[in-house]
């Protein structure tokens, strides 16, 4: 018998049609997350979820489903998932990491370069019929080549980020609770503690893991610190950015701009106050949204599940220690 698994939405056929040959999947089908009670009376027979960063995985749905071995969530970031709650229940958790790596890095690079040079300014100015002449003065920017950029969180993105910044001559400062002497070494980068990254930096770039420590990381005081010419970018999560706080940066001329990802909620509603100002570009969370690597991602995510379903450790495990319990 195959084993039952629920697949919280369609993903790409690369990892949706492994998940089906191998179990007797139940699909989410809809454009929109599965409402709570949906999830909570689906899993109730599983023995493997895979999961969408929309879904919430705690103890609620994990006692829900008493023969759960694995969830697999098709996403690098898993603060969707109580962590201590599955492995203190024996369940094993993968995840995507290294495939969206360039792809997210990419992105990042494309809000920097849009915020810095204008760019969805510049589209609407000529669609609304305001493009009359050349002028001296229209809609300068800021130079992204020989300024300072400041990555927070000197992991797999943040170091792809900097790789990037090397073809524009940029200064690279970064902060991570890690202090990256190998990477400081390869790729130039300079170590500054958070306040001064912020104080030096005229892009500062966000890629570091949603947790208690990182939350509202960047606020009030932060956004202070930067200088008035400075933008921010955030394609990791938004809660890491208080967007209250940004918001009113932003509007006082504390600092110049923003490209985001990310949004605290998501979706941002369309009447959000931040949805209001002309010098932040937000985009649906697509960070890691290329045909190829969303593909790449469904497989992985395909592969821990379906070697957590054997009781095998997944490629990609978060709570290996989870296997020993179970
Ligand atoms: C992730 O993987 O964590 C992204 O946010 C979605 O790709």
């Amino acid at each position: 018998m195959k084993p039952k698994v629920f697949v919280t939405r369609i993903i790409p056929d690369e990892g949706l049609k492994l998940v089906k040959e191998a179990c007797d999947a139940r699909i989410w089908e809809g454009e929109l997350p599965p409402p709570r009670e949906v999830i909570l009376e689906e899993v109730q027979e599983v023995e493997g979820i895979l999961s969408l960063l929309t879904a919430r995985m705690d103890a609620e749905v994990m006692d829900a489903a008493p023969k759960l071995k694995v969830i697999s969530n098709y996403a690098v970031g898993y603060d969707n998932i109580d962590i201590p709650a599955a492995t203190e229940r024996g369940i094993i958790v993968g995840n995507t990491p290294g495939v969206l790596t360039d792809t997210t890095a990419d992105l990042a690079w494309a809000l920097l370069m849009a915020t810095a040079r204008r760019i969805t300014e510049g589209d609407r100015y000529v669609r609304e019929g305001r493009w009359q002449t050349w002028g001296p003065t229209i809609l300068l920017g800021q130079d992204v080549h020989h300024a300072t950029l400041g990555i927070i969180g000197m992991g797999r993105i943040g170091a792809t980020i900097a790789k990037r910044a090397s073809g524009f001559e940029m200064k690279v400062l970064y902060y991570d609770v890690n202090r990256r002497e190998d990477l400081e070494k390869e790729l130039g980068v300079e170590y500054r503690p958070l306040d001064d990254l912020l104080r030096e930096s005229d892009f500062v770039t966000v890629h570091t893991w949603l947790s208690e420590e990182t939350y509202h990381l960047i606020g009030k005081r932060e956004l202070k610190l930067m200088r008035e010419t400075a933008i921010l970018i955030n394609d990791a999560r938004g809660p890491i950015v208080d967007n209250m706080a940004l918001y009113e940066a932003l509007r006082d001329g504390d600092i110049l701009a923003a490209g985001l990802d990310v949004t605290e909620p998501e979706p941002l509603p369309v009447d959000h106050p931040l949805l209001t100002l002309d010098n932040v570009i937000v985009v649906p969370h697509i960070g890691s949204g290329s045909v190829y690597t969303r593909g790449l991602m469904a497989r992985m995510a395909a592969e821990n599940l379906l070697a957590g379903l054997k009781g095998e450790m997944p490629p990609n495990p978060v709570n290996p220690e989870a296997l020993q319990k179970s």
